[in-house]
């Protein structure tokens, strides 16, 4: 009788241990905090990945962006190149990739630039004729390669320069090729006068199902070399 008493008493012992453990998982479950993604946990090399998984907002962030610097070469740049680039530490970036890489650092953020398979030329009167022939037909430039495992980023970075009053057609591409619902879109751009034009709501229509933020980040070409404070008080605005 004492040795039934006995395995019963253990058996209700072990019975509300479990109980227990449920319960903690389910309030961690419910908790206010952002939970980390299953990749996040899973993923322990990338010091880029670590920084991102960390930052502030808890939320894991991928920093996409298309530029078109129109010359490599730092020295005796014409007006059309120096325009399209900053030089930094005698390295020439385009003007978009320059915030993108400041948003970055920011954020500790991954980073993916948009590419055409076919690279566009750098030669301004020709890139500029190509661009508005791709805009009037409505192309859909080719993508060197897509994102690999979106599924785990909760936000992402989209900058583009401001092409004929629009994104460049490539954008199309993109936005039409990867799916970025449930995702917070965080636009900027840069532009020589025309700011976003109509992007954002673009941006939008394109991904009905993303959370779509209004108030992106556009510096102009003439600014943009000095526009790392405001980059950094822009993100933090945002959290990071
Ligand atoms: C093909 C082309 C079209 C452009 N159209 C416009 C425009 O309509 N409005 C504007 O403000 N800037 C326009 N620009 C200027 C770019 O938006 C600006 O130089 C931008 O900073 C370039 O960024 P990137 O160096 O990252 O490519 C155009 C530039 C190019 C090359």
């Amino acid at each position: 009788m004492k040795k039934t008493l006995t395995l019963v008493l253990a058996v209700i012992i072990i019975l509300a241990g479990l109980a227990g453990c449920g319960n903690s998982k389910n309030q961690s479950n419910n908790s206010s905090q952002p939970q980390p993604s299953s990749t996040e946990q899973s993923k322990t090399t990338s010091p880029l990945a670590e920084a991102s998984a960390a930052n502030k907002a808890g939320k894991k962030t991928l920093v996409v962006y298309f530029s078109l610097p129109e010359t490599t070469n730092p020295n005796n740049m014409t007006k059309e190149e120096a325009n399209s680039t900053v030089v930094v530490g005698g390295e020439v970036l385009g003007n978009t990739q320059y915030v993108a890489y400041l948003i970055q650092k920011n954020t500790g953020a991954d980073i993916f630039r948009i590419e055409p398979k076919t690279p566009y030329p750098t030669n301004h009167k020709t890139l500029v004729d190509l661009a508005k022939a791709e805009q009037n037909n409505k192309a859909r430039p080719e993508l060197a390669k897509k994102v690999e495992n979106l599924g785990q980023y909760d936000v992402i970075f989209l900058g583009y320069p401001n092409w004929w009053g629009d994104m460049p057609m490539i954008l199309y591409s993109f936005l039409e090729s990867h799916n970025l619902s449930g995702k917070t879109i965080i636009p900027f751009n840069t532009h020589g006068g025309s700011g976003f034009s109509n992007t954002i709501s673009t941006i939008a229509a394109l991904q009905p199902n993303a959370n779509v933020i209004k108030n992106g980040f556009t510096v102009s070409r003439n600014t943009v070399q000095n526009c790392a404070d405001d980059v950094a008080a822009w993100v933090k605005e945002l959290g990071y």
